[in-house]
């Protein structure tokens, strides 16, 4: 992970479903939330990293799905696959931890003589992980048997029970704890170990991410069964690990203000667009922006000239928007049509949010910011690439930045779509 120079200030490592992304929630909000909290505080100086029992394949289905940001290490099919980056370069090291007393073919051949057991997509088979679906009330029983026929045929596997019915063997060196403490132990080796380190989950796959040394956790509110009695029986008088009162994302913005580990109210959360200026720093003011443009068109601020002509004096008069069609626009020409677009996404699904927010100091008070916006419309989700250049009067920012330049292009095949209500 070359991205940071230092030690990451926090590194989140999450579980997706019923942690990350709430399926409960057909409006995602509290996703949303984390993702503006992140962009606007975190992504800069700190990692995020996705830790799910999905494998590449259903994990890319959900990116598709939800408006998930996009991590910095991907730990996929139960901690069996790491990928670092946006091109999920695969970790080969830890590939090969795995294959010791590991036989993927022993295992499928003995789990065949368990008619309790029902396999799950091929897709979520992979070289070291074999997943079945199994009843709640024969879990106990199959994991107990079947650990001893493995033991006998020679193999060293770990056994894990997840959401009720899920049940993953894997080779005892894999799983989510054990990719997590394979990454902690690299980050020292570099001398990068991060400051801080949050763990957050749902589920049973999620334990033993609880139980890494050092490491904050959460569980939250919604977890399973099976996680809380873990913890009960396992860790509870580790004051480090929480049960979140919050659900999924919300929950883990809680756990990051009981910790103390860094800001903890969502950009989303703050109603007044002035004075969200807490922390100021480029990603704040990009995130801070394209909410108030969600707001601004769902009617959710006010319909002031005001905020639109200080909006335009943030704006270097001769400074151009480059919109993705390639049509060319003075920025402050864009304001003054956001007044033509006021509440037309009223009572309409209409979201707005960025990834990747990152910025480059090119002088001494000028920054490049490159990030993806992403609005979604109804149905269709629609991206694009953003380069903003930002300047201000003085080297801490306090009276904010001025907008000189933005250039957007649409993401792959996306050109020839309608984009007619795309503004800014
Ligand atoms: C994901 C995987 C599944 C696995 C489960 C729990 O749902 O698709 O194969 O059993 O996570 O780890
Ligand atoms: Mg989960």
């Amino acid at each position: 992970m070359d991205r940071l120079k230092s030690s990451a200030r926090l590194m989140i490592v999450s579980d997706l479903d019923h942690t990350m992304v709430d399926h409960h929630d057909p409006e995602n909000l509290s996703l949303l939330r984390f993702n503006a909290l992140w962009e606007a505080n975190y992504r800069h100086d700190s990692l995020l990293v996705f830790s799910t029992g999905r494998s590449p394949t259903l994990y890319k289905q959900l990116r598709k799905e939800k408006p998930m940001l996009t991590p910095d290490i991907t730990i996929m099919s139960v901690g069996t696959e790491i990928t670092y980056g946006n091109s999920m370069v695969p970790d080969d090291g830890w590939v090969e931890c795995l294959n010791q007393k590991w036989d993927r073919n022993i295992v499928t051949e003995e789990t065949s003589k368990f008619s309790e057991l029902t396999l799950h997509a091929e897709t979520e088979q992979r070289p070291h992980k074999v997943s079945f679906y199994v009843q709640k009330e024969k879990a106990q029983q199959v994991m107990k048997a079947l650990s001893g026929c493995l033991e006998k045929r020679g193999l060293n596997v770990k056994i894990i029970y997840s959401g009720g019915m899920d049940l993953d063997i894997l080779p005892q060196g894999a799983g989510k704890g054990q990719a997590l403490a394979y990454l902690l132990k690299k980050f020292k080796t570099e001398g990068k170990l991060p400051i801080n380190t949050l763990a957050c989950g749902d589920s049973g796959n999620d334990a033993e991410l609880f139980s890494i040394p050092e490491v904050y956790g959460v569980m939250v509110s919604n977890a399973q069964e099976e996680l809380l009695k873990w913890h009960a029986e396992n860790a509870k008088d580790n004051p480090k690990i929480i049960h979140a009162t919050e659900r999924c994302a919300a929950g883990i913005i809680q756990a990051i203000g009981r910790f103390n580990l860094g800001p903890s109210t969502s950009p989303r959360d703050v109603t007044d667009f002035e004075a969200n200026v807490e922390n100021p720093n480029p990603g704040n003011e990009i995130v801070k922006f394209y909410l108030f443009y969600e707001k601004w068109r769902h009617a959710e601020v006010e319909n002031s000239a005001l905020y639109l002509a200080g909006l335009k004096a943030n704006c270097h008069p001769p400074g151009v928007h480059i919109h993705p069609s390639g049509c060319e626009k003075l920025l402050r020409d864009c304001i003054d049509a956001l007044k033509g677009c006021y509440g037309d996404k009223q009572g309409k699904q209409f979201r707005v949010w960025v990834d990747q927010v990152l910025s480059t100091k090119i002088g001494s008070n000028t920054w490049l910011v490159k990030f993806t916006k992403w609005e979604l419309n109804g149905e269709e989700r629609c991206g694009c690439m953003v380069t903003v250049l930002l300047s201000s009067n003085d080297e801490s920012v306090s009276e904010g930045f001025t907008w000189v330049h933005v250039h957007q292009t649409w993401l792959d095949g996306l050109a020839a779509k309608d984009h007619t209500t795309w503004f800014i």
